[in-house]
């Protein structure tokens, strides 16, 4: 196991964000962890657990040591008629994952194509897109009591233990930063189950006449409306989304309703969800850029390093963006990207 200093991180983080971690080291099988638990390096100091780095930003070194998770695989651990079971490994690619099972024509995660990140890092923000989220099909999730000195046990947790919620689990709340995430399992349906109602969905799918036969036709349709809508990180540094949309109370709606009648809304069991992309439209801030950071011009959800930029400034733009819809409409915006100081 080799341990680096003053390792850049640029590489390793979607946002292409030039910071250093003080100490680096990659983790490629389960049983070095081990060994992992015992170096100074890792006693010592804070712990970063590093998947695809596709939702955090870097606001400047990390002054502690930063983990990749290159654990690989994916094995099917059991299957009847009707579903079938799969585990994998935290540090697979999770569009490798969806790829898996829609080639083998299972489904439940088809709606979930081309999320950039790792496996490991699903769970954490229960990764969710077009009318699915990982809730749907989560079993149980492996992770490493990082706090236990010597005794660092592995737990498994059922999928309530993980308290999921909108882009939300109990790793990034009460449990932040104290377990590491090793694998998943995950239960796919064989039986057809398809889930179009989602509108941008269902629009894309009617506009090309395609009826949908397997979940590959719904994961191709998806990997299509993404790679249009959302920037390419290979191309220019981005996290995806990078604040949760809005809840509201639907008096809050009707009061905004009265003043912007067309305001998108979806509603969810009684709270109503606004997308935070219309907030930051109305602001006047889509397509605008300072500098080398800026809203993308088809997604005001997605921030952008033109190239060159820093975590700070990225920092600057979302307090800015933040203050001027708690401004406007009087609203707090939330990031959904993890910062990291
Ligand atoms: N909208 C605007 N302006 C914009 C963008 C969106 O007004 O620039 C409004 C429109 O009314 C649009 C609506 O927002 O119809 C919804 O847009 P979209 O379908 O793109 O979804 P979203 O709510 O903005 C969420 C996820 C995305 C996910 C899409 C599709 C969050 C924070 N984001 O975005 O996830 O791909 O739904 O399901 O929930 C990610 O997490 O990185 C991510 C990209």
């Amino acid at each position: 196991m080799k341990i680096r200093r003053n390792y850049n991180l640029a590489k390793l983080n979607t946002f292409g964000i030039s910071a250093n971690a003080r100490f680096f080291v990659e983790l490629n099988k389960e049983v070095d962890l081990r060994e992992l638990f015992n170096v100074p390096e890792f006693k010592n100091n804070q712990k970063l657990f590093l998947g695809g780095g596709s939702n955090v930003l870097f606001t400047k070194d990390f002054d502690g040591l930063v983990v990749l998770n290159k654990l690989k695989g994916i094995e099917i651990l059991k299957e009847d008629s009707k579903s079938v079971v799969i585990r994998c490994m935290g540090g697979e690619i999770w569009h490798d994952l969806v790829i898996f099972a829609t080639e083998r024509g299972y489904w439940g995660i088809e709606n979930l194509s081309f999320i950039p990140g790792t496996v490991g890092a699903a769970p954490m923000q229960n990764i969710g897109a077009y009318g699915a989220e990982l809730a749907n099909v989560l079993t149980n999730v492996e992770a490493y009591n990082l706090e236990n000195g010597k005794e660092n046990e592995k737990k498994i947790f059922n999928k309530e233990e993980c308290e999921l919620g909108y882009r939300d689990s109990i790793f990034k709340n009460r449990l932040k930063g104290k377990y590491f995430i090793t694998a998943i399992t995950i239960t796919l349906s064989k039986i057809e189950n398809k889930n179009i109602t989602y509108k941008i969905l269902q629009e894309y799918l009617e506009k090309n006449k395609i009826e949908v036969k397997n979940s590959k036709d719904i994961s191709d349709a998806v990997t299509f409306i993404r790679k249009t809508k959302l920037p390419d990180p290979i191309i220019i540094g981005n996290a995806g989304s990078f604040f949760k949309n809005v809840f509201v109370e639907l008096a809050t709606l009707e009061k905004l309703q009265k003043t912007y009648p067309e305001i998108p809304h979806f509603n969810e069991e009684g709270i109503v969800k606004i997308p935070a992309g219309w907030f930051i439209e109305q602001c006047g801030w889509k397509g605008k850029r300072i500098e080398n950071v800026g809203v993308h011009e088809k997604h005001a959800l997605v921030l952008v390093n033109y190239g060159g930029a820093t975590g700070k400034e990225i920092l600057v733009l979302v307090n800015k963006i933040i203050a001027d819809i708690k401004e406007k409409f009087d609203l707090e915006l939330t990031p959904e990207v993890n910062l990291i100081s």
